[in-house]
């Protein structure tokens, strides 16, 4: 009778599984502060890519880390055609054309100081130097063959200038799921570590939405559907259930939360000891977010989740 009346389900196409891609062969590197993922070179994450499809996960979103020498203070290496990104992505493609392949699109891991955009003399990032940045990184990787391009480093104008890069060139399929409201958060400790992308001065406080704000996120909103995005994102999902109601309610768009590192750490973790069940801590999370109004739920859990239920 409880199946019969219930509310909400865990949509399995609506989740996306983030993938770490690195430079080198046969590389599988389990990361520390986060229990059961790793980072990838590009022939191991499509090997990855053949077990996610398996089980049914149908879209993976990619972070690239490229080595250390690569970085600069512009990022050159992010719209480079032969980066680690669009070789990820060719490569996934050509293995499995069907699995969409969702890329976020941010210079932190790309740049030596670790901000997400080019600096300015005084050392803040400069809002419109970086969106020419973004602009020709997105028609990059539009070009090894990404559906969706996630611009995730919250600067303002960045929809517009994407979209019109990409239909200028022809890329007018191309999608753009932009990270609308995204919260200077301490729950992407963790992503960090993984993608080796701490500021190495300052925070991300001047680009990144204040905790405290809710409205606010109804306006980065309302301006990201005016630039033409066609999925909205709120990030983090757990502590900001309301805010992603709130969006839902203003928006017909899709909805996307994210549910980052840190709360996939904090569940491991307190699994790991024992002090909570995982199976039953995750499945509760995850119908809360689908209750909150996402539609796709970018979850670190996505391939156990998926194994378990289809199975
Ligand atoms: C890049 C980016 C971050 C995350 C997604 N894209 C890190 C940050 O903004 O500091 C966080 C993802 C996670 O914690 O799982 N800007």
């Amino acid at each position: 009778m409880r199946a019969l009346v219930r509310e909400t389900r865990i949509n399995p196409d609506g989740l996306v599984q983030p993938l770490f891609v690195v430079e080198g062969t046969n590389v599988v590197q389990p990361i520390g502060s986060m229990p059961g993922v790793s980072r990838y070179s590009v022939d191991a994450v499509v090997r990855e890519c053949r077990e996610l499809d398996a089980v049914g996960v149908r879209a993976v979103l990619l972070f690239g880390i490229p080595d250390e020498a690569q970085k600069d203070a512009y990022a050159t290496v992010n719209y480079d055609p032969n980066g680690i990104v669009q070789r990820a992505a060719a490569a996934i493609k050509d293995a499995l054309p069907k699995l969409l392949v969702i890329a976020d699109l941010c210079n932190c891991e790309y740049t030596d100081h670790g901000h997400c955009g080019i600096l300015d003399h005084t050392g803040d990032v400069d809002n419109d130097q970086t969106l020419d940045l973004l602009a020709k990184t997105a028609l990059s990787y539009a070009h090894a063959g990404v559906d969706i391009v996630a611009p995730s480093d919250m600067m303002d104008g960045r929809v517009a200038a994407i979209r019109t890069a990409l239909d200028d060139d022809g890329f007018t399929k191309t999608a753009i799921m932009s990270y609308a409201a995204k919260y200077a958060s301490a729950f992407y400790g963790p992503f960090r570590e993984a993608a080796e992308s701490t500021p190495a001065f300052g925070d991300r406080r001047t680009y990144q939405m204040d905790p405290a704000n809710g409205r606010e996120a109804l306006k980065e909103v309302r301006l990201d559907v005016e630039e033409g995005a066609d999925i909205v994102m709120v990030k983090p999902a757990m502590a900001y259930l309301d805010v992603v109601r709130a969006v839902r309610e203003s928006t017909d768009l899709p909805v996307a939360v994210y549910h980052v590192s840190g709360e996939y750490s904090m569940l491991k973790g307190a699994a790991e000891r024992g002090w909570i069940d995982e199976v039953r801590a995750v499945e509760e999370t995850l119908t809360a977010i689908a209750r909150a109004g996402a539609d796709v739920i970018i979850t670190y859990f996505a391939k156990d989740y998926l194994r378990r239920v289809r199975a």
